[in-house]
């Protein structure tokens, strides 16, 4: 089912459908984007994996126990990265992946708050986990940016072998409430 679009002050959240599949495919499929993601996403990354993806994985599913949106630039027609969550991820209730020539410019951090705001208000979560690999960083400072707080250190299999380790985090209603007042 369409899910709401949500919009930042330089971004709107759109629905991901298989109209994004070539503006997804070629911003995702980049070792230095993927490399970061759990080791279920295959590399070599399948020609036309994406479109798969969309049409098997994301569109059955959408708006039911998974919201998964595209990041647009208000200025610029096209998706540059996703944002998404989960209702029953194991250690997981959201993912995300920018491509990265819009590193830098603080995008993900904005979806993200607009993301949790609708996670807490709209969905009724009362809380949420994340996981990232030990070692990345960018997604690490967004958790720290955003009120989460650390707490487990795991195993993990990543796409990159070098990673073997994951932080959990977790952000309640509570501390995203008391965060938003600060
Ligand atoms: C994780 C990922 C989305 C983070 O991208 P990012 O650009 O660092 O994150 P943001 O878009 O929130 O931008 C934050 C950066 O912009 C800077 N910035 C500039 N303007 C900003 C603003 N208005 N607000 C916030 N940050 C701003 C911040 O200082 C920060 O840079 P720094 O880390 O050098 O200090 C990206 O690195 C990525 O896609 N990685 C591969 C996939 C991945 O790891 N996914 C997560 C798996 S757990």
């Amino acid at each position: 089912m369409p899910i709401p679009m949500l919009a930042t002050e330089r971004l709107n959240l759109l629905g991901v459908t298989e109209a994004d599949a070539e503006a997804y495919e070629h911003h995702f499929v980049d070792y230095e984007v993927i490399r970061h993601l759990s080791a279920e996403v295959p590399w070599p990354f399948p020609a036309g994996g994406v479109q798969a993806f969309i049409r098997d994985q994301i569109v059955p599913v959408q708006g039911q126990d998974r919201w998964v949106w595209g990041l647009h630039r208000k200025s610029v027609d096209g998706l540059i990265g996703t944002i998404d969550l989960r209702r029953y991820g194991e250690r997981k209730n959201r993912g995300f992946w920018l491509g990265r020539a819009f590193w830098g410019h603080g995008y993900m951090t904005e979806a993200v708050i607009r993301v949790n705001d609708f996670a807490f208000d709209e969905l009724g979560f009362e809380r949420l986990i994340f996981a990232n690999a030990v070692g990345n960083e960018r997604s690490r400072n967004i958790k720290l940016r955003t009120g989460a707080r650390l707490v487990g250190l795991t195993p993990g299999a990543f796409v990159d072998p070098g990673y073997t380790r994951q932080e959990i985090w977790e952000l309640t209603k509570e501390q995203w409430v008391a965060w938003r007042q600060l």
